[in-house]
Parts: C-alpha cells; sequence; structure tokens
C-alpha cells in the first residue's frame, strides 16, 4: 500500500526538530532551506515572485497553505523558518523593515493585554474619566531614535502611556512597573550609546505582573545574543543590518511563541500590509548564511578599533561593551557570546568633530549599520529633530559619534583614524 503522503506542517516540523539539534553555523547555512517540497533539488531556496497562487478546484486551494503572498510565500517562509531555528523560537514571521517589526511586535502584545475597544468600554481608558486604568509600557532612555518615536509620538494618542527610564537601573525599573504596566521594551545594546540591560532581570519582574517582554536584537544578532532562552517574550530584528549584512536591502522579523507570531501574520500583518519582497528575502538568506564569520571578525575589529581609540589623547570617550571599562561590561560578558560591531566615541569639541568627518578618507560617513562597509555618523545628527529637552535628557553630546565597523582590515581602518586625529 503506498504510503500515506504527509502533510506539509508537520513536514516543516520534522525539518525544524532536526535543525534544532545542530550547531549555530550549521543552522546558518541549512535551516528552512530543506528542498522538499516547495523548493524542489535546487540548492538554492528560488524566489518566488508572486503574489498569489492557482488550483484546479476551490477543494484543493481550502486544503493548501498558499493563498496569497502578503500572508504566504515560499522563499519568505524559509528565512522565517531559519530566523526561527536561530533563535529558538516556535515560529518567525518576516517583514519589510525592522521599523514594521517593531511596530507589530508590540501591537500585537498591547492588542491583547488592553482588550479589543469595544464602543461601551473605550470610556474607561481615557485619562480624564479613568487615569487608573491607563496602561502603560515601560523603556530605556536611549534607543533607535525610530522606535523613540513610536512610542513617544504615536502611542501616547493611542491612550497607551510611554514610561521612559534609565533601565541600567534595575531599582528604576521596579519602580516603574504598576499592575497597568503591559509592555517592557528592551534594545540592547543600546543605539547609539551601547548600553547593556538585563533581559533576564527584566523579563522576570514585566512577568510578575503579567506584562510582556520585547527585546530589539539587532545590535547583536542570532550570532551573540538569544533573548528568549533569557526569558524575553518576542525578539524583533532589523534584518538590514546585521543578518543580511550587505548593506542591500531593508527587512526586519519577529520571533517568538506560535500564537503570538500567528495573530501577527493574519490580524497585523494582513490588515497593515508592511510584507517583506521575495527578493530582498532572497538577500537575506544568502547574506545570513555567512552570520557567524562575520560577527566573530566584527567584534574582533571592533575591539582593536575601541582599545586604539580608548588610548589615543584625542578621544575623550570610547563606549564599547567589550572593553572593561564599560560600565556595563560583566552584564555583556554574560548574557553575549561577543561584543559586536559598534562603537561610540567622543572627541574633545563640536568644533573639532565637525573637522573630523570631513577629512575621514576610507571610513564612509552615512546613517546605518552593520554591514561590510565600515560607517560612522555624528550620533546628534539623529536626533536632530526632536525638542532641545528631549535632546538633552537623551544625554548625547554634539561630538558623540557611532561607528559600525565594516569588514575592512583595521590596520587600514585606524590608520584612517589616525590620520584624521592628527589633523585636528
Ligand atoms: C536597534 C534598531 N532597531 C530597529 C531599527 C530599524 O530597522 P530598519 O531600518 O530595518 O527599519 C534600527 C535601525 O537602525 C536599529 O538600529
Amino acid at each position: 500500500m503506498a504510503e500515506k503522503k504527509k502533510d506539509i506542517r508537520q513536514i516543516d516540523q520534522e525539518n525544524q526538530e532536526k535543525w534544532e539539534k545542530q550547531k549555530f553555523d550549521t543552522q546558518l547555512i541549512r535551516a528552512g532551506e530543506d528542498p522538499y517540497p516547495e523548493t524542489s533539488h535546487s540548492i538554492r531556496t528560488p524566489i518566488y515572485a508572486t503574489k498569489s497562487y492557482t488550483y484546479s478546484s476551490l477543494s484543493e486551494l481550502i486544503k493548501n497553505r498558499y493563498f496569497y503572498s502578503r500572508t504566504e510565500n515560499p522563499t519568505l517562509f524559509a528565512l522565517e523558518k531559519k530566523l526561527a531555528t536561530l533563535h529558538g523560537g516556535e515560529k518567525a514571521i518576516s517583514l519589510a523593515s525592522g521599523m514594521a517589526a517593531v511596530h507589530l511586535a508590540c501591537s500585537s502584545v498591547l492588542q491583547k493585554r488592553i482588550e479589543r475597544l469595544r464602543p461601551n468600554r473605550i470610556k474607561n481608558f481615557f485619562p480624564q474619566t479613568n487615569p487608573d486604568k491607563i496602561p502603560n509600557i515601560i523603556i530605556h532612555t536611549n534607543q533607535y531614535i525610530g522606535s523613540y518615536r513610536l512610542f513617544t509620538r504615536i502611542y501616547p494618542q493611542m491612550g497607551i502611556e510611554t514610561k521612559r527610564i534609565n533601565m541600567c537601573d534595575l531599582s528604576e525599573v521596579k519602580k516603574a512597573i504598576n499592575s497597568q504596566t503591559k509592555l517592557i521594551f528592551l534594545e540592547t545594546p543600546a543605539n547609539p550609546t551601547l548600553n547593556i540591560l538585563d533581559i533576564q532581570e527584566c523579563a522576570n519582574l514585566i512577568h510578575e505582573v503579567g506584562g510582556k517582554c520585547i527585546v530589539d536584537n539587532t545590535w547583536a544578532s542570532p550570532a551573540l545574543q538569544h533573548p528568549l532562552e533569557l526569558g524575553a517574550d518576542l525578539v524583533v530584528e532589523s534584518l538590514t543590518k546585521y543578518i543580511n549584512g550587505h548593506g542591500d536591502c531593508l527587512g526586519g522579523a519577529i520571533i517568538g511563541p506560535k500564537n503570538e507570531i500567528l495573530n501577527i501574520r493574519y490580524f497585523w500583518l494582513e490588515t497593515q500590509g508592511p510584507v517583506l519582497s521575495p527578493f530582498n528575502a532572497w538577500l537575506i538568506l544568502r547574506g545570513v548564511r555567512t552570520l557567524g564569520i562575520r560577527m566573530t571578525q566584527h567584534s574582533s575589529i571592533a575591539m582593536k578599533i575601541a582599545q586604539f581609540l580608548e588610548k589615543h589623547p584625542k578621544i575623550t570617550k570610547v563606549t564599547y561593551p567589550g572593553l572593561e571599562s564599560h560600565p556595563n561590561h560583566e552584564l555583556a560578558k554574560k548574557q553575549m557570546s561577543d561584543f559586536g560591531g559598534m562603537i561610540g566615541f567622543e572627541l574633545k569639541s563640536e568644533e573639532a568633530s565637525k573637522k573630523f568627518i570631513e577629512i575621514l578618507k576610507l571610513i564612509k560617513i552615512g546613517v546605518s549599520l552593520g554591514d561590510t562597509t565600515s560607517l560612522v555618523i555624528n550620533s546628534s545628527f539623529m536626533i536632530l529633530d526632536l525638542a532641545k529637552w528631549e535632546r538633552e535628557s537623551m544625554n548625547i553630546s554634539n561630538s558623540y559619534f557611532r561607528f559600525s565597523a565594516g569588514l575592512e582590515d583595521p590596520d587600514d581602518l585606524i590608520d584612517d583614524l589616525s590620520q584624521a586625529l592628527a589633523q585636528l
């Protein structure tokens, strides 16, 4: 008798279990990309450039899992399966950008914790009538400016209070959490200050009141840090940065429990629409396969540069979690397997900073980070549109630089920094 054909979801599940048992570098290259059944026998996952899927009958359509590429695409599924395995999560969802991932992860968590707003309930949420019922979320003083804008410009208009505190101090976290706290959002290492936040402690504290912990893992990537293992409920990644690593497209992802990811796919992605293009998914699949060796090299280059800068007389401050002088160095050692490619440093004066950035020869000036090309940017440039009091509260001086160590030879990078500093 012919063997009964296995359900595709069962095959996926068995494959995921198989790759979960392998080491990280094997997972990077192989997980999610089993050749059967969607990808035939091609060594590389094909780009499924299609908007929808057709069948010979309605009953066949109903039985299948592919309907429309906003929510189902085999190229994206391959990437998602790989990311779920890399983070040890049940499921993952890919999205058009890191910001889309931050937004949808938070929306899904908040939606379920706040209840859907039925007309007769809305008044309970208005601060004027019931201040005790206002849901709140907790964020760190400093993080990527895009997420900061979401938390401070958008959510308050939706009836959610954002509490911004210094999360490096756990007593402040304890003080800020109350029965209405639905979410603690941690970006660690934090952009651009490189503060390291304690994922395990923060997750434990928020779980005591039934809230959720989301970690933006972009600066570490799954090669260096696994927030789900430390108790986080969801992980967010900007694939634009280290995971793709080649600076040629944008993407984002959320990794976590099956139910939450299904809700994000079929409620939030379905209605909001920030779907990743199959071309970009393919580029990211190509990039991610070398994540392990790239992160080792980014970390080693960044360490050399940080040590060089720390000794240089014209540099007033260096922040790199791998340096013993970093205030959170011990925590970084505990929750990360290496320290990554991002460095912060400060020059003596604003005038020197303006000159410095103009006389670099090899190192490129530009926003973004996490690819093969070294990039530097004056961090205050990123927050120009904020009010003066807000900029001051971030404690980022006009002479503070964010440096993304690429994969050029570290001696050439140090020579370039050296010649520019010598001219100041
Ligand atoms: C920590 C962090 N999270 C999220 C993002 C946003 O990612 P994307 O540019 O892919 O939207 C960035 C971008 O710099 C980032 O640094």
